[in-house]
């Protein structure tokens, strides 16, 4: 199963990419998650969306060769960071690769309520006619990991409770996947 992943946070330290890296790892034998450079697109041009530079050309094929995506997104400001928000907007138009694709989120933060404002307004984003992604629906899949201070070590989430509770979200992912293909 091919997976692409977005991480919302461009910093070299993000706990988002972290968190990225640790499922790329944990379940490298189920899926292959590569991650989309989307810090080096340009904003989002309604003058160049027929005709856009190699970097957006590129992200879409990657997009719309994925069996699904994953996104992992900060929160910044009760939403989620422009370059997230910017990376969707290229995937909007057009070909409108990310149509019926299966996604699932993620999100980590330094505070208490784990990025929820911001996971909320991505279901949002998400449901857009432009975008229209296969959502892996909320109820038991909600992946919102906080006080992230506490919960990696050396670059990777070490949190037991928060990996066994992933554990089970990326297996109905699999099966909201599949589902897709039948
Ligand atoms: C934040 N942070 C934050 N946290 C939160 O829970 N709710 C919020 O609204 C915000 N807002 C916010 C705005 C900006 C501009 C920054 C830089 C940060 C804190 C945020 O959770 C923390 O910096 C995370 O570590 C960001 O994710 P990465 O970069 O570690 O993946």
């Amino acid at each position: 199963m091919k997976i692409v992943a977005l991480v919302g946070s461009i910093r070299d330290e993000s706990y988002n990419l972290a968190l990225m890296k640790t499922l790329q790892k944990r379940y490298r034998e189920k899926m292959e998650i590569t991650i989309a450079n989307i810090k080096e697109l340009p904003f989002y041009n309604e003058d160049m969306e027929n005709n856009p530079n190699e970097m957006v050309q590129q992200f879409k094929k990657e997009i719309a060769e994925a069996d699904g995506i994953i996104i992992a997104t900060p929160e910044y400001n009760w939403s989620i960071p422009g370059v997230l928000k910017n990376a969707l907007d290229w995937l909007s138009r057009v070909d409108k690769v990310l149509q019926k694709k299966p996604a699932m989120i993620v999100g980590v933060s330094t505070g208490q309520v784990g990025t929820l404002r911001a996971q909320l307004h991505l279901r949002q984003i998400l449901a857009s006619p432009g975008l229209s992604a296969r959502v892996l629906p909320p109820a038991g899949n909600e992946v919102l990991v906080n006080h992230a201070g506490a919960k990696f070590e050396n670059g990777m989430l070490t949190d037991e409770s928060t990996l066994s509770f992933i554990d089970g979200v990326i297996e109905r992912f699999i099966t909201w996947v599949n589902i897709g293909k039948k």
